[in-house]
């Protein structure tokens, strides 16, 4: 048996009583996939200055900067296979006990662990495809990254001549209308939000907790750092995910 901590202990004991758990996960779930997070010392965000969607729009350079970033993400994206944390959710999935996988991951290791894609619901969209932001024709990531690396630095559509974008939600751009009301939805419906792996800071992903809790869910946060709605969870488990997670399932 493994020695639970009274705080495993106690989110191990809500998760055995849940009928309908919702799962949420932020980057912190895949990092020890080998894909970094975003807000960690060796994060996203410390090698690369955010481009805005008006930014992407407007203008060639940033565009350029943009797909750079992206082309140098990508292979470890690639390459990235689901751990130990993906698969505790597989294990809810599998005893019929997970109603909705809501992420703001945009690597898809849900659904290479095994989830139904149905039951996924990608709020910051996918870095597995890129887009055409004029006529809505999709490319594969890969295609996208070689014509980058074969001297397109912003790639155009085929289609249309449109922008190609890689098909995430870039600050500063719409959330996916219709993901977000099935993430609400479920969120609504679940007796309990398991949160994995997220800072919790960017809005309005990081209120999808606020709305188990005021719906009267249990709310477990699990994370290696604090993060600001601690103070309305339940259960805090602070520590690896790949050790806790499976612990506590
Ligand atoms: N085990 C436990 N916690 C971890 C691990 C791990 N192996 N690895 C990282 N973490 C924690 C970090 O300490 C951090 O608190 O996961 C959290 C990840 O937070 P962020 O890097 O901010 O990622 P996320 O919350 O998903 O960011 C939300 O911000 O930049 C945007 O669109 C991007 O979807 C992203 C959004």
């Amino acid at each position: 048996m493994t020695d639970l901590g009274t705080a495993q202990r106690t989110a191990r004991k809500l998760i055995a009583g849940a009928a309908r758990i919702v799962g949420f996960t932020g980057a912190g779930i895949s990092t020890e996939s080998g894909v970094p997070d975003f807000r960690s010392p060796d994060g996203v965000w410390a090698r690369n200055r955010t481009v805005y969607y008006q930014e992407f729009v407007s203008s060639e350079a940033d565009r350029v900067e943009y797909w750079r970033q992206k082309v140098e993400g990508w292979p470890a994206m690639r390459a990235a296979r689901p751990n130990a944390g993906h698969h505790a959710f597989v294990a809810l999935h599998e005893q019929g006990r997970l109603a909705a996988m809501i992420t703001q991951n945009i690597e898809r290791l849900h659904q290479r662990s095994g989830l139904p894609a149905e039951l996924v619901m990608e709020l910051h969209g996918t870095s597995t495809e890129a887009v055409c932001l004029t006529c809505g024709d999709r490319i594969p990531m890969d295609e996208a990254c070689r014509r980058v690396t074969d001297g397109e630095p912003a790639p155009r559509c085929k289609r249309c001549g449109g922008l190609l974008k890689p098909a995430t939600v870039s600050f500063g751009q719409a959330m996916p209308h219709d993901v977000m009301v099935r993430a609400y939805a479920a969120t609504e419906a679940c007796d309990l939000l398991l949160a994995v792996g997220s800072s919790l800071v960017v809005e309005p992903a990081a209120s999808i907790p606020r709305v188990a809790k005021r719906a009267g869910a249990r709310l477990i946060i699990v994370n290696r750092e604090p993060t600001p709605l601690d103070v309305i969870a339940d259960v805090v488990v602070h520590g690896e995910i790949g050790d806790i997670l499976p612990a506590i399932v």
